[in-house]
This record gives C-alpha cells, sequence and structure tokens, in this order.
C-alpha cells in the first residue's frame, strides 16, 4: 500500500503547522437526553490526536454526526464531542459553532501550538455530501484552507465519498492516521489469507444492507452464522412461517438462492425468543423456528441456537462478527448477542468484530473489549472493505 502516514508527517515536523484530521466523532447520542452513550469512537482517535499536541501541531479536528440534510441542526451538534474529547484529552478543545464560517476561521486562526479545535458537524453544510463534483469541491476548497496537511483518521468513514474524505485529500499533502492504518491492517488480513476454519457471523436488522457482503464472503468463508432480524427471511425462504417478525418480501427469493448456492456453509437459528410486542417488557418464550406463533414477533435468537453457534465458533481460527443477534437494547432480548459475543471471546481464534452497532454492543453488554482480536469503529466501511471494494477515503490517499 503506497500510503503516507502520520509517522511520515511527524517525521517531517509539525511543530506550529495546521493539520487538519478527519475524525469518525459519528458517537451514538440518547434519545431522550442527547448524551453520549459510547465514546468508543472518540477514543480510538486519541492516539492520532495526541501524537499531533505532541508534536506541536495546531490540530483542526473535523467530523460528521448523525445524517442532517445539509443545514445546520442542534440535535447532530458536535458540542458535546467537543466537551467529552476534551475530557479524554485533558485539555480543553475550541469549538467552532460552525464548520467553515466566522467561528470557524477565528476559532483555527486562534489556535496556539499543541491545542485542539473541532469543526461543527461537516453535514450542516450540503457540499459535504453533495454528488455534485464542483459543490463538493468548493466546500472541500474551504475545509482544506484550515489545514496545511491533512490526516485521515475517520475510517467510519472511509466508505463515503464525501468532500472532507475524498476531496480535501487531493487539495493538501496527506497521510493516513493510526486508527486507519491499523484498520486496514486487520481487515486485510481477513481477504488475505485468514487462518482456517474462518468464520462470519452476521447479524443485524436488514438482509439487504448485507447481500453484497454475503455474496463476497461465501466463496471465502467456511462457516457463515445468520441472526439478527435479517434471519427470518432467510427462514422464510426456508419455507417456514415468521409471525409478525421482521421480513423483507423482496429478498426472500434472493435469500432462497443464496441458500442453494451456499453449499451448506450458511448456519440459521433453530429456535427464536418470540415475544407478543416491540417492547422491553412484552409477554415472550421460546420456540423451535417451525413453531413460531402467527401474531408473535422474533426478537432474538435462542439458547439452542446459541449453543450450535457457539459450537462451531468454538473451533474457528478467524472470526469476523457484525452485526447483533437480537434486540440486544431489551434486556429480555440480549441473551443471543450475549452468547455468541462470549463464544467468541473464548474461542482460540483471531476475532474482529465490525461495525458500529456490534462494537456499541459489546461495550453495552459489558463485555472485555480486550478478549477481542479487534473492534473496528466502521460498520458499512469495514463490511465494504470485506467485499472487496474500492474505498473513496482509502484512494483518495493513496493518491
Ligand atoms: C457510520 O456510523 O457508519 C459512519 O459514521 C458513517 O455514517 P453514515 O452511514 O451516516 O455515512
Ligand atoms: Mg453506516
Amino acid at each position: 500500500m503506497s500510503i503516507r502516514t502520520l509517522d511520515d508527517l511527524l517525521a517531517e515536523g509539525v511543530s506550529g503547522r495546521r493539520v487538519l484530521v478527519r475524525a469518525d466523532l459519528n458517537v451514538p447520542l440518547d434519545k431522550q437526553t442527547g448524551a453520549i452513550t459510547d465514546d468508543g469512537r472518540i477514543r480510538a482517535v486519541l492516539p492520532t490526536l495526541g501524537a499531533l499536541v505532541e508534536a506541536g501541531a495546531k490540530v483542526v479536528v473535523c467530523s460528521h454526526l448523525g445524517r442532517p440534510k445539509g443545514a445546520p441542526d442542534p440535535q447532530f451538534s458536535l458540542g458535546p464531542v467537543a466537551g467529552r474529547l476534551g475530557e479524554l484529552l485533558g485539555a480543553p478543545v475550541h469549538f467552532a459553532t460552525d464548520t467553515v464560517g466566522d467561528s470557524a476561521r477565528s476559532t483555527v486562526a486562534d489556535l496556539a501550538d499543541g491545542q485542539v479545535a473541532l469543526l461543527e458537524n461537516l453535514r450542516f453544510n450540503a457540499g459535504e455530501t453533495s454528488k455534485d463534483e464542483a459543490e463538493r469541491g468548493a466546500f472541500a476548497d474551504q475545509l482544506a484552507a484550515f489545514g496545511d496537511a491533512y490526516v485521515d483518521d475517520a475510517f467510519g468513514a472511509v466508505h463515503r465519498k464525501h468532500a472532507s474524505v475524498f476531496d480535501v485529500p487531493a487539495r493538501l499533502p496527506h497521510v493516513a492516521g493510526r486508527l486507519v492504518l491499523r484498520e486496514v491492517e486487520v481487515l486485510s488480513k481477513l481477504t488475505g489469507a485468514p487462518e482456517r476454519p474462518y468464520v462470519v457471523v452476521l447479524g443485524g436488522s436488514k438482509v439487504s444492507d448485507k447481500l453484497a457482503v454475503i455474496e463476497a464472503l461465501l466463496p471465502t468463508v467456511d462457516r457463515l452464522l445468520i441472526g439478527g432480524g435479517m434471519c427470518f427471511t432467510f427462514l422464510k425462504a426456508q419455507g417456514l412461517e415468521v409471525g409478525t417478525s421482521l421480513l423483507e418480501k423482496d429478498m426472500v427469493e434472493t435469500c432462497r438462492n443464496l441458500l442453494e448456492r451456499s453449499g451448506g456453509k450458511i448456519m440459521l437459528p433453530v429456535d427464536v425468543v418470540v415475544a407478543d410486542a416491540f417492547a422491553p417488557d412484552a409477554a415472550h418464550d421460546t420456540v423451535r423456528v417451525d413453531g413460531i406463533p402467527s401474531h408473535r414477533l422474533g426478537l432474538d435468537v435462542g439458547p439452542e441456537t446459541v449453543a450450535g453457534f457457539s459450537a462451531t465458533l468454538s473451533q474457528a481460527k478467524t472470526i469476523f462478527w457484525n452485526g447483533p443477534m437480537g434486540v440486544f437494547e431489551m434486556p429480555a432480548f440480549a441473551a443471543g448477542t450475549r452468547g455468541i459475543a462470549e463464544a467468541i471471546t473464548k474461542a482460540d481464534a483471531f476475532s474482529v468484530v465490525g461495525g458500529g452497532d456490534s462494537a456499541a454492543a459489546v461495550r453495552a453488554l459489558g463485555l472485555d473489549e480486550s478478549s477481542f482480536g479487534h473492534i473496528s469503529t466502521g460498520g458499512g466501511a469495514s463490511l465494504e472493505y470485506l467485499e472487496g471494494k474500492t474505498l473513496p477515503g482509502i484512494a483518495a490517499l493513496e493518491n
């Protein structure tokens, strides 16, 4: 890989230089209080930011948060993230209340060597995500004016062809940050020659989101274990009734086709936890997959499934896991995700957890992060990497 790294930039010397860092500080927020519920993505960029601070750079951090529609929207402000970042860095973070306007300009101009600024949400500007090259380019020009060099440490966003990810590196000397390097190093082990058996566990709600990765992985994996909301479309494809469970009707045929072509590599749940409603206190029972009542919906995989999946995982030498097995946010439906996560930690395997949701699940369930080989900060990004797609943010660093 012909990518320059943060160490190359540090070796040139950054003292007194303005370094624009694209981070992925898109952290989950509590819907009621707006509080940060998982700061994993903030902690993940500390090695890069700390090294730049130490070296005396003027560090200008930018990020998106959520999906605002190209205009300021207070519920997606990065203000709370600036506070948390400052706590973790042990030094105040100067927050600009706009991205490229007066506040940003004066905040950047006032930075002393070794200080850190955070710009307001990139997606408050239509240019960030625009499909129009000129509109994106104009916004990239404004952003690039805040840096003498650019560091991409936003692994979670490298699959987006956005101004801060794709167009800014074309305008400034650019390097990959520590997080991006580590992520690529780990994921390339999975696409290279993974030690076998190589077992992939996929969950989450939508089959349509995972279709491309299933197609790409089928030839390379030894086993593909499927749980989460998406398993019901596969169960339906096997001719089973799934009650009022999540179902993507237009995907049933595709799932049937995948099952036929999978050569027995795909393992589906044998039992599920069904409930009367999608609610934490809903009445629920465990049933066999051929006995899902017509008026109930599946919200987790059952204990026999956990046992079967765990037995397969215990043999694995390489594991990739993306997507929860059930609605782990509700304690009544968390046992499947917890069971699978524990089986992964117990396996004598190199394990990679991919994705915002599964990474958050690991921490929310109080599991020991260090018992996994690697916890990726990228959901979509890690899946697209495994699919073998060209990632715009990585391609931009290669040039
Ligand atoms: C993510 O959370 O997957 C990344 O931050 C990218 O966000 P996006 O899917 O809204 O582009
Ligand atoms: Mg995403």
